[in-house]
């Protein structure tokens, strides 16, 4: 009988993986030792492997470059990075190297890209794409950076009032978008987002206060799901009534040309995960074109905020296990020198699953 740790894991998943290797009875994670890593640092540490940060925006920009091409869809993609997926510079800094655009959510992450726009590191032509609920130091904050003259900045309208807000404080024309409300999984116990405004309101928000406005110019429909991107009746039905309202939209707005998708792409959670990206992404498009081409209008630039998905599979947490407690005749609990919830990676990891495997002693009997 098979009874080590290693048999288990080989007999249960395919093994090795691309980050997960043995070395001996070592578990490697890109190739780094992570004994090694205990024997320098000792435990608990947590660790960011940062390559693979750049790694996920590449993969990402390959899959729409892909089915760009395979599609015939002739717009662009951007790749934003959502500021609240991690706030830490080391993250920023190495997700900056890819010529990426910025996403933010609150007042405070305006003065995180005031900052970055003076070490240089985002300038004139980066987009950021102004997400959440806006008031008081949030307006401000966002007027202060277009009025300073970064006009690729795109407040996203979330409720009537809005509007009103920004254009009290903002000098000058002005770019926007507009985020759909949208209605939840049916098994979720809220009916719609609590972010955006109604798809029935849309088209009637535009005429009322934009239409004419010649202070405003509507460039993007922004439209997020919560539950993620998942290939289910849910997600498609969501996206083509999205498409309705764009095309709607496109047809009375000229200025319009970009669709925000959101986030939501899983990240590997589990050694038996497995999600088609390139299969997701070709669909997606797929419906884009269909639904424009159909309707004569051109197809929209695209936006992506992935948060989970640009930093989660970066990081680690190695812990030691300091005893084996016995409840019962059949139970030993490992004991560790932390817990879960101090080492989380950073706030999107609540409610998540991860992969969890020994480091070492891989030759051990199995318990
Ligand atoms: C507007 C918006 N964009 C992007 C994200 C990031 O989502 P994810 O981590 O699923 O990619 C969120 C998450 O709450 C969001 O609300």
């Amino acid at each position: 009988m098979n009874t080590k740790y290693s048999d288990l894991i080989n007999q249960t998943f395919y093994f090795p993986q691309e980050e997960f290797t043995l070395n001996k009875d070592n578990l490697h994670f890109h190739g780094i030792d992570l004994m090694k890593l205990v024997e320098q640092y000792g435990t608990p540490l947590k660790f960011t492997y940062l390559p693979k940060i750049s790694q996920n925006i590449n993969r990402a920009k390959m899959w729409f470059r892909n089915a760009m091409e395979k599609h015939g869809y002739e717009a662009k993609y951007f790749y934003c990075y959502c500021t609240k997926s991690s706030h830490f510079e080391f993250i920023l800094n190495e997700a900056l190297k890819n010529n990426i655009h910025i996403e933010t959510s609150s007042a405070f992450d305006i003065n995180i890209v005031e900052n970055l726009m003076e070490q240089g590191k985002i300038n004139k032509n980066s987009f950021i794409v102004c997400n959440g609920f806006k008031r008081d130091q949030y307006v401000t904050n966002i007027a202060r950076l277009i009025n300073n003259g970064h006009k690729n900045t795109i407040p996203v309208i979330d409720n009537f009032e809005e509007l009103d807000l920004l254009q009290d404080q903002i000098d000058g024309k002005f770019k926007i978008g507009i985020r759909i409300a949208a209605e939840e999984e049916p098994k979720f116990e809220f009916y719609t987002s609590r972010l955006g405004i109604g798809y029935k309101d849309i088209l009637p928000f535009y005429r009322k206060q934009i239409a004419e406005n010649k202070k405003v110019e509507l460039k993007m429909l922004h439209f997020f799901i919560n539950a993620g991107i998942n290939d289910t009746a849910y997600y498609w039905n969501e996206l083509v009534k999205c498409l309705k309202v764009y095309i709607a939209l496109k047809k009375e707005c000229p200025s319009l040309d970009s669709l925000n998708i959101g986030g939501g792409f899983p990240i590997k959670n589990s050694l038996a995960f497995e999600y088609d990206y390139q299969y997701m992404v070709d669909e997606i498009l797929n419906q884009i074109k269909i639904a424009c081409d159909d309707a004569e209008v051109d197809v929209p630039h695209i936006f992506t905020e992935f948060g989970s998905f640009t930093v989660g599979e970066a990081g680690g947490a190695l812990y030691q296990v300091l005893y084996q407690k016995k409840q019962n005749d059949r139970e030993n609990w490992n004991m560790i020198d932390s817990s879960f919830i101090t080492t989380l990676p950073d706030t999107w990891a609540i409610n998540k699953r991860f992969v969890m495997l020994a480091v070492n002693r891989w030759n051990d009997i199995y318990e």
